[in-house]
């Protein structure tokens, strides 16, 4: 679960620690990874991951985030809504999952080198108040994602949550969390 908020215990980290409680509550076996606190670089676009080898090529903080990501059976991706967009901690790694596609990934009946029937969470948390504002950057990498190949893709969202102090996420919403994990990891 790479999780894009530099505020450990902010919005978007409640709603995934909810997540997190009910799947290990379902025996799940669950991996945190704070982006923030982990030394990245961006995709270098150099596609040696089409060419020299079939994972990125980069050996940094990511490269262990990336194996995991690629063997759990269910992904979770959280971040705040950063100037209408998810933060560049989490941009940062959707840039280098670009290693997951095979190099035909355009063409290819099977793009992604994703063992197939993932499941994945998006969590977005904003200040703003209205639905309808930056309602399109879940579909914006909902389209990307479709590469991945995954079984399910759902987005659980807060609203109207401010940045500073304690997180503020309503119940229904946290419960929208909790039964994702139902749905996901009950066996
Ligand atoms: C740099 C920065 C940019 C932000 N940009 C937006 C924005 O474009 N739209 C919005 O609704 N909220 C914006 N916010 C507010 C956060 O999205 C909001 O407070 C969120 O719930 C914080 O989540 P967190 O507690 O998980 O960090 C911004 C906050 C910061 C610090």
């Amino acid at each position: 679960m790479p999780v894009g908020s530099p505020r450990a215990n902010g919005n978007s980290a409640a709603i995934a620690r909810r997540f997190l409680a009910k799947a290990e509550g379902l025996n799940a076996e669950t991996r945190t990874f704070e982006l923030n606190r982990l030394t990245y670089r961006g995709c270098q676009g150099c596609y040696g991951c089409k060419s020299a080898a079939d994972h990125c090529v980069l050996a940094d903080d990511l490269t262990q985030v990336l194996e995991v990501v690629k063997e759990a059976d269910v992904v979770v991706y959280a971040s705040p809504v950063y100037y209408g967009d998810i933060t560049a901690q989490l941009k940062g790694f959707m840039d280098r999952t670009f290693s997951y596609l095979v190099p035909d990934y355009e063409t290819n009946t099977q793009p992604t080198r994703l063992p197939p029937g993932k499941n994945l969470l998006f969590i977005l948390t904003q200040g703003d108040p209205d639905p309808e504002h930056f309602a399109d950057i879940f579909p914006r990498y909902e389209y990307f994602l479709k590469w991945g190949a995954f079984a399910q893709i759902r987005l659980v969202r807060a609203c109207g949550v401010g940045g500073e102090g304690a997180a503020d996420v309503p119940p229904d919403v946290l419960f929208q969390a909790e039964e994702v994990a139902s749905r996901f990891c009950e066996r």
